[in-house]
């Protein structure tokens, strides 16, 4: 199963993908997640990623197509995989038709989480990840069993640098004019599902549930 998750910033595609994984057992790929690794570890990646993420804008495309067809062709994606974040313009799109043809592929299913654009700002403010696991939480919908700590492995929960509401502000208004192209094209491709992500977190799980399991 080839999946490909979409959604404006903040409208839950980590918080699912996470649980697609853990059911459907394929990996997980976020671009957003690995140019965060590449600044944690100082690379190149990294150091061409940060002045982009910083700004919220979109990392060039070239930039980008080139890590995802690196981690397309590892082996844990033979049997399926999840893009989180990826593609966002149109020439993404394009790109990953014609590496996945080269790779006798394609996309099963696009699953886009559709979320009112005003719930959205709130939802990135008070979001809270663990920089040790990965984990995602909300300080009000989806908060740890203790304040400030993760569940899983108890480390202090963090906020991510591109969460203040200025660099938001920007986010949400370059993915909003990527978005439309975008659903264009996979409807075109007869591939698109929206998903209703304005209701809780295990209901929106349930929907990809059934559209999946269908
Ligand atoms: P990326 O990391 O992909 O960020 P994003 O698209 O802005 O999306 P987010 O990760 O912020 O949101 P999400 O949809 O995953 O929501 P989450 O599940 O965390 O990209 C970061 C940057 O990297 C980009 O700005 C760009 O610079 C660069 N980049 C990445 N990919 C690129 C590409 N393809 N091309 C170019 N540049 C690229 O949920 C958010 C919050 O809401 C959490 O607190 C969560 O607990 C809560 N929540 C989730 N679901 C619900 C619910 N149903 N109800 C209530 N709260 C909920
Ligand atoms: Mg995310």
């Amino acid at each position: 199963m080839n999946l490909i998750l979409m959604g404006l910033p903040g409208a839950g595609k980590g918080t699912q993908a996470e649980k697609i994984n853990e059911k459907y057992k394929i990996p997980h790929i976020s671009t957003g997640d690995m140019f965060r690794l590449a600044i944690k570890e100082g690379t190149a990646l990294g150091q061409k990623a940060k002045a982009f993420m910083d700004q919220g804008a979109l990392v060039p495309d070239e930039v980008t197509i080139g890590i995802v067809q690196e981690r397309l062709s590892m082996t844990d994606c033979k049997n399926g995989f999840l893009l989180d974040g990826f593609p966002r313009t149109i020439a993404q799109a394009e790109a990953l038709k014609q590496l996945l043809a080269n790779m006798d592929e394609k996309i099963d299913n696009v699953i886009h989480v559709d979320v009112p654009e005003e719930k959205l700002m709130e939802r990135l403010t008070g979001r809270r990840v663990c920089p040790t696991c990965g984990r995602t939480y909300h300080v009000v919908y989806n908060p740890p069993k203790k304040d400030g700590i993760c569940d899983k492995d108890g480390t202090t929960l963090i906020q991510r640098e591109d969460d203040t509401a200025d660099t938001v502000k920007n986010r949400l208004a370059v993915n909003i004019d990527q978005m439309q192209p975008l659903l264009n094209f996979y409807t075109e491709e007869g591939t698109l599902v929206t998903i209703d992500g304005d209701q809780e977190i295990t209901d929106v799980f349930k929907d990809i549930q059934k559209q999946l399991d269908n």
